[in-house]
């Protein structure tokens, strides 16, 4: 199925489009009152993510509800953990929580590499389905959580302020360390390349809590197991996010991977510069942003795409839309990047 909207594709492959493309991170689900309405009939958010119709149709609600240039698929990135043998539960208002957690070799022993066939169908099944639906409308982003990520909730077994269980593991156990992140890198490869076949046009690797490594740690735990994962992708172009790595900005340039993420934190221009011109960069306005009046968001949004300039920029919060923003202002800013990203062309 020919894309009719290849926007991002386009910007990723280095062309000149007519404007930015946009979508938002966690775009799907926390902030519509419509997909609230679909998990309402459904027991939990888990189920919901095991449904692939159900997780289609709320992939789709932000095309239509919200104009953005891609879909991202409805799932989670702890669904890599539980194929691996580590269930997670969803605990309503407070986040995942792990029953049990790995803090030791024998803990350690009873995962396994995740078999994507057998434990985790239905996120490329769901895909197949978003697919279809789409007709091509806009392309779909698959995604899986960094290595390092999806370490810290396995060994924390909830989310916390400081990882310090997962943090100490580094310390105390390196090499149990490396054997885990290693297991986890191999099941997530297998896990995006399912997506890519089952249709994803890109997939986005998440590290949410690369922030809270030092830098040394972060290059030799997180980097390093990203980098695999980027080597071994070569169906689709890949977007690496990892939140807080400023200080890694300059190893990220190396990494064999089409788009980085900048968080609200990190300075664009120097950004553009560390990273050199043949990354694209996707982001980066404070989710916070989103909470101000609609003149603000036109104007804070304007001065983004400003300082990202017209060409090889994504537009992006510099992470996921909190959940009590108001939908009308995340379309303001869509709607800002659409118009003022074309104005920007004519001058
Ligand atoms: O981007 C999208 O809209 C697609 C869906 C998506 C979800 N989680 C659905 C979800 C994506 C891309 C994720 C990624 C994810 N999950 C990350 C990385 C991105 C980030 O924000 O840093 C992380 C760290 C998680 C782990 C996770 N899942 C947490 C901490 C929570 C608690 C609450 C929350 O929203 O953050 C979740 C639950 C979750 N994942 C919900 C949704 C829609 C809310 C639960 C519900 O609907 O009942």
């Amino acid at each position: 199925m020919q894309l009719k909207n290849d926007l991002i594709l386009r910007t990723i492959r280095g062309e000149q489009t007519e404007r930015t493309p946009v979508w938002l991170m966690r775009q799907a689900g926390r902030i519509l009152p419509e997909y609230r309405a679909v998990r309402d009939r459904l027991s939990s958010f888990i189920e919901l993510v095991k449904t692939p119709e159900r997780a289609a149709e709320v992939t789709i609600q932000p095309v239509d509800l919200l104009g953005v240039d891609a879909a991202i698929i409805f799932s989670d990135i702890l669904v890599v953990p539980e194929a691996m043998g580590l269930p997670y539960e969803m605990v309503e208002n407070k986040g995942p929580f792990f029953p049990e957690t790995i803090r030791s070799e024998a803990d350690f022993r009873r995962l396994k590499v995740a078999d994507i066939s057998d434990d985790l169908a239905y996120t490329p099944e769901a895909i197949k389905l978003v697919k279809r639906e789409l007709e091509g409308r806009v392309p779909v982003i698959g995604f899986a959580g960094a290595p390092w990520t999806i370490f810290a909730y396995m060994v924390e077994g909830t989310g916390s302020k400081t990882f310090s269980k997962a943090r100490a593991l580094l310390y105390n156990q390196p090499a149990m360390a490396h054997r885990l992140l290693q297991m986890i890198t191999d099941s997530t490869i297998a896990y995006l390349k399912a997506q890519i076949q089952a249709g994803a046009d890109l997939v986005q690797v998440f590290d949410s809590w690369a922030g809270i490594l030092p830098e040394e740690h972060f290059d030799n735990f997180s980097l390093r197991y990203i980098a695999q994962i980027c080597e071994a992708i070569h169906e689709a172009p890949i977007t690496v996010f990892a939140k807080g790595a400023f200080a890694s900005l300059q190893a990220m340039r190396y990494l064999p991977c089409e788009t980085i993420g900048l968080d609200w934190n990190m300075n664009i221009q120097v950004s553009r510069k560390v990273l050199g011109s043949s990354k694209t960069l996707q982001g980066n306005l404070d989710p916070a942003a989103l909470y101000a009046d609609f003149k603000e968001i036109e104007k804070n949004t304007k001065a983004m795409l400003d300082a990202f300039g017209p060409y090889q920029h994504i537009a992006n919060l510099g992470h996921g839309v909190y959940p009590d923003t108001d939908a009308d202002k995340v379309r303001c800013f869509v709607d800002t990047v659409k118009e003022y990203s074309m104005r920007m062309r004519e001058s």
